[in-house]
């Protein structure tokens, strides 16, 4: 019997393309350029599945242009708001993603980001870079405490729970909204608030954690900036449409927000270039889930999935809705 043919958008680990070689007739992308999505439908025909990452847009226009014989998507991540759902599931194609492996990962970035910003560790990294630093002084590079500070979570679901548990090692206070609440032992003490409002305006740092789905995007904006205690702290490991740039500059141009922690941005890779020229903000290139561990563990994950498939079998991380608060 043939071996599926699974064509691969980008390059991905060592050990995950040497599986994919072993067990598919797969298409690699050896030079990692990003396939414009022609390309994608051109590469396509013939082939069983896609194999696919939060570079591709995979739109309805895509997917129904896509042969017949392509029965399944797997996306190597665990958002999946690159792909049009609906537009899959009327053509019968099964798409999975990969929750759960990169949950710590994230969840340290989360962490590095709270201290990075509280503590303007972008600014003190550049000075040693730049090579212009004047000399320790009483007043210099004052940052804040995050001990005793309210750490507010936008979507308690793996990393948010993981993002907790590291932020109560720090005496952070931790506050949440959910869809629902969590029960005691999983809250661990957490303050659950029904109402997002409520979050916002407990929220000394507000860290992000909900999938980008058209009730979350611009969550944070003119107004909800608002109801953030003075001087509050904006953390986002999630997704950058989540985040109103205008409304989030301004407030970081002000001082109205302290400083933003950043992973992610609307526009990727070219966020706003205003984010840049900002002392208060502490930036990363959506490195979440970038350790070698964890994108094995992506990789096998999206591989077992395609496994299932084939062998009709469940799949385990099968995508069925968008999920707001859980990731
Ligand atoms: C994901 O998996 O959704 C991340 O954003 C990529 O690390």
């Amino acid at each position: 019997m043939s071996r599926p043919k699974i064509i691969v958008t980008r390059k991905l680990p060592e050990a995950v393309e040497a599986r994919l070689r072993q067990d598919y007739q797969s298409e690699l992308n050896e030079s990692d350029k990003i396939y414009a999505q022609e390309e994608v439908i051109a590469r396509a025909a013939n082939a069983d599945a896609l194999l696919v990452t939060v570079t591709d847009n995979i739109d309805k226009g895509l997917i129904d242009k896509l042969p017949t014989s392509i029965r399944m998507i797997a996306t190597f991540s665990a958002g999946y708001d690159h792909i049009d759902i609906p537009a899959a599931t009327s053509r019968n194609i099964i798409v999975s993603n990969t929750p759960d492996v990169l949950t710590n990962a994230t969840a340290d970035i989360a962490l590095l980001l709270i201290l990075g910003a509280a503590r303007g560790a972008g600014t003190g990294e550049a000075t040693m870079r730049q090579a212009t630093w004047a000399n320790w002084a009483p007043t210099g590079y004052l940052g804040q405490d995050v001990t005793g500070k309210r750490l507010g979570i936008l979507g308690m679901g793996r990393i948010g729970r993981a993002v907790a548990k590291r932020a109560r090692a720090f005496d952070m206070e931790i506050h949440y909204h959910n869809r629902t609440q969590l029960s005691s032992n999983i809250e661990q003490g957490a303050h659950f608030h029904d109402r997002l409002e409520e979050l916002f305006k407990t929220s000394d740092f507000l860290s992000l954690h909900a999938a980008s789905t058209n009730e979350t995007k611009n969550i944070i904006n003119e107004r909800s900036i608002e109801m953030l205690p003075k001087g509050a702290v904006i953390i986002n490991t999630a997704r950058g449409d989540l985040v109103d740039d205008d409304a989030l500059i301004a407030a970081l141009q002000t001082g109205r927000i302290s400083a933003a922690g950043l992973d992610v941005y609307k526009g990727e890779p070219n966020p706003d270039p205003r984010y840049k020229d900002l002392p208060n903000t502490f930036l990363l290139p959506h490195l979440g889930s970038a350790t070698l561990e964890t994108r094995n563990a992506m990789g096998f994950c999206a591989l077992d999935n395609l496994d299932a498939f084939f062998a009709g079998k469940p799949l385990p991380n099968l995508v069925v809705n968008r999920q707001t608060f859980a990731r």
